[in-house]
């Protein structure tokens, strides 16, 4: 494992071996009970079947699963509709004055109660729209949107209609949607004018413009209302949300789809510059995210008010606020803003007003908090919270220790919940009735879900022994493929181990069998719990003008998690004197120029210029020694460089540019 996470940090979360039992109380509450071990793996596509006729069929399935090694099907000749099961069956159920959401906007004051009857008229009206827009099942639509009620009703009507949405998340920019609208050849985009972000109106029209001028193909574009902002208009492919949808009837009958049928796609980055479009299935995600939310946080639909504190452009939000949540009918609080909007306390004023019960974040927003200090949550009453999860990355077992008496009230359950988008729903987690976690550990895999940490060779490590995080058998949730290129599917996922799914991470199993994830195990990084791949961002450094080669590297930070390093070679003439003007200026725009092509999240925090990288004889760039520099340890072994002399002056040249951070 030579690209695994520093062995210090390792070290650290090895020694941890503290545990955090529930209390008497919570444990006999608990949906999920001890014996359910037992039952999902005494034979799992038997307890999964049960678990997916929680589901409405409309026609009821006889085949559970078929595996057809790399592809798999369940439950496929059932038929349903995922927003029949996210709405209309609570409705019809009577619970149709159920607040489905709490909106919370940016603005003070600014906020809205969606119901479910409410959320079932607006993705009616959203349904009946696309068909008028001569919308047919299996066509893509792209969502660019803000924090907003509407961005889900988008999601649930192309779910309604069968058209697979691929929501891009609201920080990308016109580059990358532009990729991703054209790699899925959506014919339609869903934005609005712009978002609210820290008290500023930021375009997202402006965005979705730039890049359809490059895809033809798109022939109209849906636009929210949301800021009041300026745009530009194109007459006959735009259309106001406003004018367009909440004009249509508000009841639509929704068609069946096979189990099987793709509900959505999620462009995530790999160890190649290009995303991968992970595709979803319908039955099988469904029974997978509604099933994990139930046991997993624990949720009482009559009781619970849960707010998973993620954007709907990642799959978080796809999976534990859109379609998990709203499956099993529980309501739940939506907030626009960064978290520190109206005060560094927003979160907990919040949590107070809205009673909260159940919080789901990342490590690194966790951190964020820690940093600015306990009075915020001190000076609010967070007693409604009975249960904490986090999600994203490793989390460190300080952040654990401070969520869970900080915010906690050292009561409330910690889930630590290992997940990607490629495997739909959480797969690895403590259940808060039963486990008795150690901070850091994400501990066990979920019922029904079999789990390895195996050595090159595929072979069972042994316990206090790290290797590579495998699945062994098909999941309900987990990815149909990757969007147009079932070669990549295989290989990139199902080849490396033979019949087992890579997972990309690497783990340790302690002493007591507990799982432990330790970080991707690829080129691949994660700050602030998104992923990035360092290729997807050389790609874009080696764009710029001025720039010949570049190198990057995922370096420890203390509260993104990873932070984005670059080592980058001007082309000659370019160059640049050190700690010179023009070397700043050079450097931010590379900068900028990394935002503009990819996002904002993906600019490095560092940039050093250098002559030279180091390679090894055969070329290859050695990011094993640039990641040491860049967190400043102890050089490794060089003698396979051409020039071992390079790395020295790399680090020379990182040192002379320590307080570069911004
Ligand atoms: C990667 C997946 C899952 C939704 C958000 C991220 C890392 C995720 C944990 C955790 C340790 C974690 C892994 C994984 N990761 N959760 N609880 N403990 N690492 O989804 O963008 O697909 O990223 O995030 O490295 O492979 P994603």
């Amino acid at each position: 494992m030579s690209d695994s996470r520093p062995e210090g940090a390792v070290e650290s979360l090895l020694h941890e071996d503290r545990t955090f039992a529930p209390s008497a109380e919570f444990a006999a509450q608990a949906n999920a009970q001890p014996s359910i071990y037992a039952e999902a793996n005494a034979d799992p596509v038997a307890w999964w079947t049960e678990q997916a006729n929680t589901l409405t069929w409309d026609t009821p399935f006889t085949k559970s699963l078929t595996w057809d090694l790399p592809f798999a099907t369940w439950f496929e000749d059932g038929t349903l509709n995922a927003s029949v099961n996210c709405l209309d069956r609570h409705v019809d159920a009577g619970r149709g004055d159920k607040v489905a959401f709490h909106w919370i906007g940016e603005p003070e004051d600014d906020t809205r109660t969606i119901t479910y009857s409410d959320l079932l008229a607006m993705v009616s009206q959203a349904a009946n729209a696309l068909e008028a827009l001569g919308v047919e099942a299996g066509d893509r639509i792209a969502i660019y949107m803000p924090m907003i009620p509407e961005a889900v009703a988008a999601m649930l009507a192309c779910a309604r209609v069968g058209a697979p949405h691929s929501v891009i998340f609201g920080g990308f920019s016109a580059d990358a949607i532009a990729d991703r609208v054209n790699d899925a050849d959506c014919s339609i985009v869903i934005t609005a004018d712009g978002g609210y972000r820290r008290g500023a109106a930021a375009g997202l029209k402006q965005q979705v413009d730039d890049a359809l001028k490059s895809c033809p193909q798109v022939r109209n574009v849906l636009v929210v209302r949301r800021t009041g902002q300026e745009v530009n208009w194109q007459e006959g492919r735009d259309l106001w949300w406003h004018e367009y949808v909440e004009t249509q009837p508000a009841n639509h009958a929704a068609k069946s789809f096979p189990a099987e049928h793709p509900l959505y796609i999620m462009y995530t980055s790999g160890t190649t510059a290009s995303p991968k479009g992970i595709f979803h299935s319908t039955g099988g995600y469904l029974t997978h995210v509604s099933t994990t939310h139930r046991y997993i946080f624990d949720v009482k639909p009559e009781t619970d008010i849960c707010w998973t504190a993620a954007d709907i452009g990642w799959v978080t939000g796809h999976s534990y606020i859109v379609y998990g949540p709203l499956t099993n009918g529980v309501t739940q609080i939506m907030y626009e803003g960064t978290p520190d909007a109206g005060g560094r306390d927003r979160w907990w004023r919040i949590i107070e007003e809205y009673k909260a019960t159940i919080l789901y974040t990342a490590p690194t927003t966790i951190r964020t908090f820690m940093k600015w200090g306990d009075e915020h949550p001190a000076s609010h009453d967070l007693s409604s919270l009975r249960l904490l999860g986090s999600v994203g990355e490793p989390i460190n077992p300080e952040a654990w220790i401070w969520y869970r008496s900080t915010i906690g009230g050292d009561r409330c359950p910690i889930v630590d919940t290992w997940w990607q988008t490629e495997t739909g729903g959480i797969m690895m987690t403590p259940l808060p009735g039963i486990t008795a976690p150690k901070p850091g550990a994400a501990m066990t895999p979920f019922p029904g879900i079999s789990i390895d940490v195996v050595d090159n060779e595929g072979i069972s490590v042994a316990k206090g022994e790290g290797g590579f995080l495998v699945v062994n058998a098909p999941w309900p949730g987990m990815l149909r493929g990757i969007w147009g290129d079932p070669e990549r599917y295989h290989e990139t996922y199902w080849s490396r181990f033979e019949g087992r799914y890579f997972a990309g991470d690497g783990a340790k199993r302690d002493d007591d069998g507990d799982i432990w994830v330790l970080g991707r195990v690829d080129d691949v990084m994660n700050v602030s719990g998104h992923r990035l791949s360092t290729a997807e961002v050389e790609h874009a450094i080696v764009g710029h003008d001025d720039v010949a080669e570049a190198a990057v590297v995922g370096a420890s930070d203390d509260t993104t998690g990873q932070a984005v390093v670059a080592f980058v070679t001007l082309k000659s003439g370019k160059e640049v004197d050190a700690n010179s003007e023009a070397e700043a200026a050079v450097i931010a725009s590379i900068r900028n120029h990394v935002a503009v092509s990819i996002s904002p999240i993906a600019k490095p925090r560092q940039i050093i210029l250098t002559p030279d990288l180091p390679k090894t004889r055969s070329g290859k760039i050695m990011r094993r020694l640039l990641r040491d520099v860049a967190e400043h340890r102890a050089l490794g072994d060089v003698t396979t460089l051409t020039d071992p002399t390079v790395v020295a002056m790399i680090d020379a040249l990182m040192a002379a540019h320590a307080s570069d951070d911004d």
